[in-house]
């Protein structure tokens, strides 16, 4: 049985009316690759259920046996059910015996649009019921507190009457909780003070970890890091080993053109003692120069040199069109496009005669075995849900001696006024698309890659003070083994 992968979602953050809010809740569906959504602790309303359904989704709801054993529940379901297909996990519970009267009730609803799925019921509790459906479920953030409910109570220490003397078989397999990865930011902000401060300011040395004093034309200011998320030692790996800190010069909410929109940041001095007590935080100043364009310049270089069969993993609004549009025009490269975000893909459909365009993700090539003379992972490294699962994909879609392009960025920070940090804060997360799950250096690409066996690193290009937070590996197929 496929598992239906459902998205959990708490029902009192599931819209009825607002059209916009449900169109949100499809895409945060479409994006975790759910075909419905399993709504919790509460029951959703009517008009939530019609909602839901409209926008094509699997309406499914999530009861423990005890729950349903409750008076007005049965009656519940049949109303939902009767307006609509309705998917109902039974999940956890406490007893068999009230496992089985409550499978008893729902089968009395004789109810044809109602499907039931089995989770976290332990095997021994299942008896013939196997349910119609198996699920996966994926766990918004907003689901994850009812969510681990659930995995309390089930089971484990509560069985009554079980004959096993051997360790539990545990919960039924195919109903796995799978927890969505959280997402994670790539940048922090340093908020610029208004009021300039000496140089030689004196903080106490957790104070100095988390500033940086910023020279100006008119003097300089003290920028302090205010969001708690990022530890001492992230700000300390950012700033201090990886020179990543840049001057927000722009007034736009979301930045799209680093190399217009930041000017570098070079730190002169790191945080000292002073003789008269307390400690300096770093000192940096605002210096010329691109380094994002050399950064660009090396990749765009290795794309020229391309010819034969491209696949891009992850890629977006196609950054590199005018670079490739002539050669896939003349023939010279036969493009290949995985992306998950439609709008992206379209985007860069019409710009792209000649390229196929697929969606789909790096996890799941839609690509044949062994085509790929190249392949490319440019910036969707970190936002892979599953790395390993992607680079076993890149390797059975290249032909032997095919070359590995990969390119992502590791974290960094910016120095910003208040009002540049309330610009960009109210731009909502549910905005972004497709979320990014870490802030990995060029060392867990090449780690990731050797972990497949099939390819041989010939190049690494990591992020250093003075560069671009860009780093790239890159990489050949291995031949593969005859037979
Ligand atoms: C930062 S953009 C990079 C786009 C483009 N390759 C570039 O270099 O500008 C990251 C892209 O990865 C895509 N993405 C997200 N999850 C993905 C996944 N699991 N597999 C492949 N691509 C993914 C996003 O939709 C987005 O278009």
């Amino acid at each position: 049985m496929t598992p239906l992968r459902l998205l959990a979602l708490d029902t009192a953050a599931v819209p009825a009316t607002d059209a916009g809010g449900v169109a949100r809740v499809r895409a945060l569906a479409r994006r975790a690759r759910c075909r419905g959504v399993l709504l919790g602790p509460s029951w959703p309303t009517t008009a939530q259920a019609a909602a839901m359904r409209r926008a094509g989704l699997v309406l499914a709801a999530q009861r423990t046996p005890e729950e349903l054993a409750q008076s007005g529940a049965l009656a519940v379901v049949a109303e939902l059910a009767a307006s609509g297909p309705l998917l109902l996990v039974v999940a956890g519970g406490r007893s068999r015996d009230t496992l089985r009267r409550a499978l008893e009730g729902l089968a009395r609803l004789r109810a044809p649009t109602l499907r039931l799925a089995l989770v976290s019921v332990p095997v021994c509790h299942r008896g013939d019921t196997r349910g119609d459906v198996g699920v996966e479920v994926v766990a918004h953030r907003s689901a994850r507190a009812w969510l681990a409910g659930v995995a309390e109570v089930a089971w484990a220490a509560q069985c009554d009457a079980c004959g096993v003397r051997a360790a539990c078989a545990g919960p039924v397999a195919e109903a796995a909780v799978a927890p969505q990865p959280a997402p994670v930011s790539n940048q922090f902000d340093l908020v610029l003070a208004r009021e300039p401060s000496p140089g030689e300011v004196a903080l106490s040395s957790a104070e100095a970890a988390r500033c940086a004093w910023i020279a100006t034309p008119s003097g300089g200011a003290l920028a302090r890091c205010d969001n708690a998320g990022w530890t001492d030692a992230d700000l300390h790996l950012v700033l201090d080993q990886l020179g990543q800190l840049w001057l927000d010069t722009s007034d736009k909410a979301r930045l799209d053109d680093f190399a217009a929109d930041l000017r570098p940041l070079i730190q002169d001095a790191p945080a000292r003692e002073l003789p008269t007590g307390g400690v300096a935080p770093a000192r940096w100043r605002p210096t010329t120069g691109d380094p994002f364009a050399v950064e660009e310049a090396y990749v765009e270089a290795a794309l020229i040199a391309m010819r034969g069969t491209v696949v891009d993993i992850g890629a977006g609004p196609v950054r590199y069109l005018r670079l490739l549009a002539g050669r896939i025009a003349s023939g010279e490269v036969r493009y290949a496009a995985v992306e998950p975000d439609t709008p992206a893909l379209r985007r860069s459909g019409d710009a792209l005669p000649g390229a196929r365009l697929a969606r789909g993700v790096g996890e799941h090539l839609p690509v044949r075995d062994a085509v790929a003379d190249h392949v490319l992972m440019l910036r969707s490294f970190n936002h892979l849900r599953d790395v390993a699962a992607a680079f076993a994909e890149a390797s059975r879609v290249a032909a032997d001696g095919a070359s590995l392009l990969v390119v992502d960025n590791v974290a960094f920070g910016l120095v910003r006024t208040s009002a540049q940090i309330d610009r960009a804060r109210a731009v909502s997360v549910l905005e972004t698309p497709f979320e990014h799950y870490r802030n990995a250096n060029a060392d867990a690409a090449v780690a990731a890659i050797e972990a497949t066996g099939c390819w041989r690193v010939t190049e690494v290009r990591a992020v250093a003070p003075g560069r671009a937070n860009q780093w790239t590996v890159r990489a050949r197929r291995r031949p593969r083994e005859p037979g």
